[in-house]
């Protein structure tokens, strides 16, 4: 008789205290639906809005899965910790006051599929390093970076990649001199223009900048969410996205466009109107040589990022000046079985639960490749 191969075993991390808690419920969801129940073991790992872990119950892991206005984390078993447990290769659970070494809750590789601050910024990628365990998307390295709207475009210039212009502003130099702060950025770019926290998403504390009046308030704004902001040229756009996989040479979707019928692609647009942007996949009326140096492009910034995995990279086409620019990547992108991301491949010809298992082979593969490497020297 063939031995039943042993399936592997997938942690899905999710939730999270983030602006974008919801989104990351409804991709989780999404994902562990569509997960084959024939090759992967599935637990949900739940982290609610006030940073406790959870490990919810798999047969009602969810409450108001039909409305995502109220879906949430159900409460139904108590709070778990987890602690990186190298010895066990492994996040090992923290339950009733010790650690459940051996418990099912362990994984072969995890899927964080966590967005914004502590999820997608390399503070749960260092989590999952310490724990020695394989996980979906970029390194401690590529998701700092990534998250950091100033630092990527640094690079991201490095590496000969168009961006909009900007200033960078930091919270304890503009309270030293917000007179010439202001003046510099109006200088510079005159009205309109854009501010934005460094290393925030959603679009929470974005502002679009009509006068001086408006400069205050709008940089105080931003200021709320970050210590360091930054100050943009604004640039009437149409804004183009395309979806990027792989390892040591990742592949670029097609392009999808964004049609935002708010003033810009708000918080409000995203999330709270239904009916607040359009998404066009692919986007329509695009030159097949615009086409492709995004394509390119994207592939270049994930690269110069040192991304692994996935990420998704968003573009600015500058409606006057047909100039295209790289204008941020993310690396834990919406994951819902209709967000852009998923969808962007699907289009390319790869559907939602290949997808899936893409990223795994992908999380093994780069987790294997590290393993290899020398932890100590030896002089010769
Ligand atoms: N320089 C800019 N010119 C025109 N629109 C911009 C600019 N910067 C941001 N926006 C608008 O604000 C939205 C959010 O900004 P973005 O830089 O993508 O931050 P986030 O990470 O929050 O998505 C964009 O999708 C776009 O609609
Ligand atoms: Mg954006």
């Amino acid at each position: 008789m063939q031995q039943k191969k042993a399936k592997l075993r997938v942690g899905i991390l999710f939730g999270g205290k983030s602006g974008e808690h919801e989104v990351s419920v409804t991709s989780a969801l999404s994902i562990f639906q569509a997960l084959d129940k024939e090759k992967y073991e599935v637990t949900l790992v739940g982290i609610d809005k006030t940073g406790r872990w959870l490990l919810p119950e798999q047969a009602h892991v969810l409450a108001h899965q039909k409305n995502p206005r109220l879906l949430k984390l159900n409460e139904v078993r108590e709070t778990v910790g987890f602690l990186p447990f190298p010895a066990e290769k492994n996040l090992v659970p923290f339950e009733g006051g010790k650690l459940n070494a051996g418990s099912a809750s362990q994984f072969d590789v995890v899927f964080p599929v966590l967005h914004g601050t502590n999820g997608e910024d390399g503070t749960m990628q260092g989590l999952l390093e310490l724990a020695n365990v394989a996980y979906v998307g970029s390194g401690v390295l590529g998701s700092s970076v990534g998250m950091d709207k100033d630092v990527s475009k640094r690079l991201f210039r490095d590496a000969g990649i168009p961006v909009v212009p900007y200033l960078m502003l930091h919270r304890h130099e503009y309270r030293a001199s917000q007179e010439m702060a202001i003046e510099e950025a109006q200088r510079k770019f005159g009205y309109p223009y854009f501010v934005k926290p460094a290393n925030l998403g959603s679009s929470v504390g974005v502002g679009k900048v009509k006068n001086k009046t408006d400069a205050i308030a709008k940089i105080e704004d931003a200021f709320q969410y970050d210590t360091k902001i930054l100050i943009e040229q604004a640039i009437d756009a149409r804004e183009l996205e395309c979806a990027v996989l792989g390892n040591h040479q990742p592949e670029a979707s097609v392009v999808g466009e964004i049609i935002p019928l708010h003033e810009f692609y708000s918080y409000e647009a995203k999330y709270i109107d239904a009916q607040g942007a359009d998404l066009r996949i692919p986007a329509e009326n695009l030159s097949r040589e615009i086409e492709e140096r995004v394509r390119t492009l994207a592939v270049q910034g994930f690269k110069a990022l040192e991304c692994s995995g996935l990420a998704r990279v968003d573009f600015f086409l500058d409606r006057k000046t047909g100039k295209i620019f790289l204008n941020e990547i993310n690396t834990i992108p919406g994951f819902t079985s209709i967000s852009m991301y998923p969808k962007l491949w699907e289009a390319t010809g790869m559907p939602y639960s290949k997808l899936l298992d893409r990223l795994i082979h992908l999380a093994l593969e780069r987790f294997e490749e590290k393993r290899g490497l020398k932890t100590t020297y030896e002089s010769q």
